[in-house]
């Protein structure tokens, strides 16, 4: 498939980029159940950021899943496709100086191997929205797991399709147990040791 692909060389560098921004670039990744609150955390933290004047940009199932990715369902192949488009995706905005928050179930362990192979161990940084089933089913903000239990919805993350919790995320955050705000000020120490903001 790369046959006679060469990459040109561009002027214009990622360190170049970070002068300019102002500060580090990578990938800030939200895990976890649909319903978990990742999404929520997600916009309270670029807020956070945006505020600081860091320069951000979200990715979720909204912007890809209707667009870039809307050829894709939630079978194993697919979910996997779908990770490695936003993983490549996220790769770019990181070249061009950005913090991209990502917040997608991405649900198993050789999936999320794979996303940080593709955009750099040192440019990923995981969170783990561990909100327990029984919780994200009680909130049901979607109506998706009442439709999952009815058989109306297949391949639906934590009724017939599997969800592996983390190892060792860089942080985990317990929505039913922590504070919103709590938890998004704990994100974002985090992240400000790592913005190397100039
Ligand atoms: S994945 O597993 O990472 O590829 O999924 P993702 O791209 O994050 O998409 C998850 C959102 O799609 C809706 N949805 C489903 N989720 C899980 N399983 C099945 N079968 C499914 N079908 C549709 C659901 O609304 C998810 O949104 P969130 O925001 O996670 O609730």
């Amino acid at each position: 498939m790369m046959n006679n692909i060469i990459p040109h060389t561009f002027n214009i560098q990622r360190e170049d980029r970070k002068k300019q921004k102002g500060h580090s670039s990578f990938v800030v990744w939200f895990t976890g159940l649909s319903g978990s609150g990742k999404s929520t955390l997600a916009n309270m933290v670029e807020k956070r950021l945006f505020d600081l004047g860091v320069h951000t940009f979200a990715l979720d199932g909204d912007n890809v899943r209707s667009g870039l990715n809307k050829n894709l369902g939630f079978t194993r192949e697919d979910r996997k496709e779908n990770l490695r488009r936003i993983a490549e995706v996220a790769k770019l905005f990181v070249n061009s100086g950005n913090i991209i928050i990502a917040s997608f179930i991405s649900p198993l362990k050789a999936d999320r191997d794979f996303i940080k192979e593709i955009i750099g161990e040192d440019d990923f940084i995981e969170i783990f929205v561990n909100t327990p089933l029984e919780v994200c089913e009680a909130r049901d903000v979607k109506g998706l797991y009442k439709k999952a239990r009815a058989g109306e919805i297949k391949n639906f993350t934590g009724i017939d399709a599997p969800y592996e919790h983390p190892d060792s995320p860089d942080i985990e955050v317990r929505t039913d147990k922590e504070d919103a705000e709590d938890a998004v000020d704990r994100i974002v120490t985090f992240l400000k040791t790592k913005l190397e903001i100039i």
